[in-house]
């Protein structure tokens, strides 16, 4: 019999997994050994994720990170996912098996839990190590997914093109904004969705980067509006030059997707460990057409599932802290029979 686990917390660490617009699509039963993992259709995302593949992305991740949090709190676990064929909502279920003594990775990837956050900032103009990057590949490969850094030049084009065709769809869609601005919040104190803060200010397109941050603030923007020349005396600005990664996977079932969030909360994690931040692209991976030519352009073998900006923080950049909701609301532990 396993010492009595500590649900509460295991769960209150899981739920720091990223999530697609902060939504938190999960919850979750816990008996005496045993965390059952539920994808919550309350919290769907119809138009920018009818298939909820972004959200059983999400739903991996806080297996992943319920996973590391067991075996770094000693406990020997194993996980297997969608095993109840009658409910398409039970996404997974981590089974404690006895005691583990946790190692140094175990710990290191715990720690990084609480560090990792999501930053889309200007990052330091310094490049990835090609070791660090392989380090990275080699987590993504353990758990089944390919790992593809952008860095020919007609592969970058070709991103950077159906990145940006991908939100001027999106911000030309009423649907598409609506559900956009319901999820963006203003008040720091909430326990859902993308604080406004979380964003950096001003319009994306006039950063300096080819690669354009989703816009969370496109509402409030004038469309298509006359903009000011830049001062042409002024000497050009810094052109972001961030490390982009393409992951996938062979297959593109409900279950490839769940497998694919385990795989990119542990690279998170494991680039949190290395001192790296990152922030996901997806505007060209919501849409089948852009995500469908992403794979043309590319001659991708599989399903692109992320776009992340990998890189490192500019020195004193204040990590905003996304909220999340009590675990009380997403967790029920029943009484062992
Ligand atoms: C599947 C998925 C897709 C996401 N897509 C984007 C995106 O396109 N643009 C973006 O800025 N953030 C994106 N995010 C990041 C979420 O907005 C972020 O994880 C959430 O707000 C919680 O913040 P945190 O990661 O700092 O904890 C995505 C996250 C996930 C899991």
């Amino acid at each position: 019999m396993v010492r009595e686990i500590d649900w509460a917390q295991i769960v209150s660490v899981a739920t720091r997994a990223p999530s697609i617009h902060n939504t938190q699509p999960w919850r979750f039963t816990a008996t005496a050994d045993r965390l059952d993992v539920f994808y919550d259709r309350r919290r769907a995302l119809p138009v920018v994720d009818p298939s909820g593949r972004q959200q059983l992305i999400s739903c991996g991740m806080a297996v992943a990170f319920a996973e590391v949090a067991l075996r770094a709190a000693g406990f020997a676990v194993e996980v297997e996912l969608m095993s109840d064929p009658g409910h398409e909502d039970h996404l997974a279920r981590l089974r404690v098996t006895g005691r583990a003594r946790p190692d140094g990775d175990d710990r290191a990837l715990a720690d990084a839990i609480a560090q990792r956050h999501t930053v889309r900032a200007a990052f330091e103009p310094r490049a990835v190590p090609a070791e660090l990057l392989d380090r990275l590949e080699r987590e993504a490969g353990a758990h089944g997914l390919w790992f593809k850094v952008i860095t020919r030049s007609e592969e970058e084009v070709a991103t950077v093109f159906l990145l940006s065709q991908a939100e001027e769809l999106e911000q030309r869609d009423p649907a598409y904004v609506r559900e956009l601005e319901s999820w963006v919040r203003t008040d720091p104190a909430t326990i859902d969705g993308v604080p406004a803060d979380a964003v950096p200010a001003g319009d994306p397109r006039d950063r300096p980067s080819n690669w354009l941050i989703r816009d969370f603030a496109v509402s409030s923007r004038e469309r298509h509006s006359f903009r000011a020349p830049q001062d042409l005396d002024a000497p050009p600005p810094d052109v972001e030059r961030p490390t982009v990664v393409l992951l996938g996977t062979a297959n593109d079932h409900r279950i490839s997707w769940l497998e694919a969030g385990q795989g990119l909360g542990r690279v998170l994690l494991v680039a949190t460990t290395a001192g790296l931040v990152a922030s996901p692209l997806t505007q060209a991976l919501d849409w089948p057409a852009t995500r469908s030519r992403l794979r043309q352009r590319l001659s991708l073998i599989g399903h692109p599932q992320m776009l992340l900006r990998v890189g490192y923080p500019p020195p004193g950049l204040e990590l905003v802290v996304t909220g999340r909701r009590p675990v009380g609301d997403v967790l029920s532990v029943e009484p062992a029979c």
